[in-house]
């Protein structure tokens, strides 16, 4: 049953990486708009890596008084395991590029406290999206997940995303919603959302752009071989799955 409801990703290719920064912030903003006209709030969590933070500018150079910002709340789909303030904190590149340019109220910022021990960060967050999404304790028997209605989400060379890696253990997770992840190759934790919140948003949309990435968006989205990447089983089980890629990533399509 879940199968049918599963959406064929949408591909928009942007004629260069300019157009995608601004695609995307079209794209956020008529998430937010539908999201607030339907429940007045608007629940989204960023990627991190390099290529949201110039759509971040754009957001808060355009949208800074034209969004409802007290009806945004600001999640984190992953986070790396460093304090706020590192060069490597997605949290630190959002807050220069958007979160300290608009009137975001700081009770509506979720931030991963990845100073903690990993595994202490993930299960505070895990908590804090159990009560943000008012979840059961038994919410496994009821197949109940947080669902949000925007995550973005990046493509690593690798096939990840979020800090789903390839060989990684939390790819099996499908019953904690926050995780502490071990990625061997970075001899570091990162504290990730796990495929099932993923998979239960409104809509995931994935941002990609540059040449460095035209092989592996080309072997995600025309899978022809045996292997199966992290970001392949992002499926939005009741949801939209969108990509919005620049020319120079999508030159191989
Ligand atoms: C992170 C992201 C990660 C990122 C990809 C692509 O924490 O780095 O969550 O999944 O989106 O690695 O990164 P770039 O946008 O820098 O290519």
């Amino acid at each position: 049953m879940a199968e049918e409801r599963r959406a064929a990703p949408e591909i928009k290719i942007a004629a260069d990486n300019a157009a995608l920064n601004l695609m995307a912030v079209q794209e956020f903003c008529r998430c937010a708009e539908a999201a607030i006209a339907a429940r007045n709030r608007f629940c989204v969590a960023l990627s991190g890596g390099n290529t949201p933070r110039a759509v971040y500018s754009l957001l808060a150079a355009t949208q800074r008084n034209s969004l409802p910002w007290d009806k945004i709340y600001i999640f984190f789909g992953d986070e790396r395991h460093v304090p706020p303030e590192h060069s490597d904190s997605n949290y630190r590149m959002a807050n220069e590029s958007l979160l300290s340019q608009v009137p975001l109220p700081q009770k509506n910022l979720y931030r991963v406290r990845a100073e903690l021990d990993a595994k202490v960060a993930a299960q505070e967050y895990e908590d804090q999206l159990r009560e943000f999404f008012q979840l059961q304790d038994i919410r496994l028997q009821n197949n109940d997940w947080p669902r949000f209605d925007l995550i973005l989400l990046g493509l690593g060379n690798d096939g990840h995303t979020a800090s789903l890696f390839p060989g990684s253990l939390a790819l099996a997770e499908n019953t904690r919603m926050v995780v502490a992840n071990w990625i061997k190759k970075f001899n570091e934790y990162r504290i990730t959302f796990t495929f099932p919140v993923l998979n239960q948003a409104a809509e995931v949309l994935f941002l990609v752009s540059g040449e460095s990435k035209a092989q592996i968006l080309k072997d995600v989205l025309n899978p022809a071989g045996t292997n199966t990447y992290p970001s392949q089983r992002v499926q939005p089980e009741n949801g939209r799955l969108l990509w919005i890629v620049d020319q120079p990533a999508a030159k191989l399509l």
